[in-house]
């Protein structure tokens, strides 16, 4: 077990993210009730701050090699101070809008157990934004002259955000149903922890100091999503529950792209590494999730297909989905729509590479054709239509899309090579 010291922040604020999980994350105090039932032996939650150890004092990465961490923001000089501003507000905005994601549909849990991992990710989710409010509040240059009190605008802009208002857009996503908190925190929460793996090295100390016990509390994250997918893939493929196997895939194909996007550009990051926040380019660390990502619904796939044809052993189970997907045809029993597919990088883009983002790529990353030429923006969203859930078109953030997708095409319209 990682070593740490808590610490908590100036009562005012501490007061404030208090009030705002009163208004957002009532149900806390349900968990805190129910701790024991469900997490027995394991401590509590508090609200607090936990600082961990760093691996090295010195900076790993980028420019900085070799100098001591930062501990005061205000020796980092020049884009330096605001672009690690700008990842600990992005950082802090997610954690907050987990919880108002989360929030929607709790009550549609498939389960006791389910509704109480869900709560208690919230309330972890909790700790982080406080974390991230100890990162800006214990050091008291990010109030710099002439630059104002950088710290409490960064709170107070953070406390004031709604579900739309958020950095990333995977968090101003509504959820439709509990299939999107299972989904989420399978495949959202893993890019959170590729994110704090990678800022790990944070040149700016108490940044470090936060990822490992960060990342220790997003281990049940991940897991409770990987958990819980399997027991909806196991029920959906003995046709019980509220979920179908489809139902399953349209969720996938709402939240990868997201996810996807959450690295940045595929092609830049080297900022981020110059400056010695990260150790890895987004490129790099996308490339490791879509595997991770990859191996997670082969999981869920071979459990599905083992609970369809219960004789098979895992390793036959294993050996159908390969042979399903590579012919796609049915094997065993097995239908390529009994299957989950992770969608292609190319498909639901907005980010990203100009020739991929609202570019008409189905799930499997072919582009849609009329005649020789991509199909029209609005022969698009009719196909999105049928591969997103229900809910989700129509939605504010699907009309965000559908405005930067009509701007996007204003603006240029570069015809992709056939
Ligand atoms: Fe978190
Ligand atoms: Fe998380």
């Amino acid at each position: 077990m990682a070593t740490y010291t808590t610490a908590t922040i100036t009562q005012k604020y501490h007061d404030a993210i208090v009030d705002w999980q009163k208004k957002n994350f009532p149900d806390l105090a349900i968990l805190e009730r129910h701790w024991d039932d469900h997490f027995k032996g394991q401590p509590p939650f508090r609200l607090l701050a936990k600082i961990g150890e760093v691996k090295t004092d010195t900076i790993d990465y980028g420019q900085y090699t070799g100098r001591k961490k930062f501990e005061q923001a205000k020796d980092m000089v020049g884009n330096m101070f605001f672009s690690s501003r700008d990842i600990i507000k992005a950082q802090c905005s997610t954690e907050l809008g987990s919880i108002q994601q989360h929030r929607i549909t709790l009550d549609g849990a498939i389960s006791d157990k389910g509704r109480f991992a869900v709560l208690r990710i919230m309330a972890e989710e909790l700790r982080h934004a406080y974390q991230m409010f100890w990162v800006l509040d214990n050091d008291p240059s990010w109030k710099k002259p002439g630059l104002g009190d950088v710290a409490k605008q960064t709170i107070e802009d953070l406390l004031s955000m709604e579900l739309g208002d958020h950095v990333l857009d995977a968090f101003n996503i509504d959820f439709n149903d509990f299939l999107d908190n299972v989904t989420y925190a399978t495949v959202i929460d893993l890019v959170g922890k590729y994110q704090l793996e990678m800022q790990q090295v944070f040149s700016y100390a108490p940044m470090a100091r936060s990822m490992g016990p960060m990342l220790q509390e997003e281990a049940f994250h991940l897991g409770s999503g990987r958990t819980l997918l399997k027991e909806i893939g196991q029920m959906a493929a003995r046709g019980e529950g509220d979920y179908s196997i489809q139902d399953m895939q349209k969720a996938l194909n709402l939240w990868f792209p997201r996810g996807l996007e959450m690295f940045g550009n595929e092609h830049g990051g080297e900022t981020a590494v110059t400056f010695g926040f990260k150790d890895k380019t987004n490129g790099v660390a996308q490339t490791e999730y879509i595997e991770e990502v990859k191996g997670v619904v082969t999981n869920v796939n071979v459990a599905m297909i083992q609970e369809k044809v219960s004789t098979l052993s895992r390793e036959a189970a294993r050996g159908v989905l390969e042979e399903v997907e590579r012919s796609g045809d049915p094997s065993r029993g097995v239908r390529p729509e009994d299957i989950l597919r992770v969608p292609d990088v190319k498909f639901f883009r907005k980010r990203g590479d100009e020739e991929v983002i609202f570019q008409p790529y189905d799930v499997a990353g072919a582009l849609l054709l009329e005649g020789n030429k991509p199909i029209s923006p609005d022969s698009y969203l009719e196909f999105l239509g049928t591969v997103l859930p229900a809910r989700f078109i129509g939605s504010r953030e699907y009309d965000k899309y559908v405005s930067q997708m009509r701007e996007f095409f204003a603006n240029q319209r570069p015809e992709p090579q056939v």
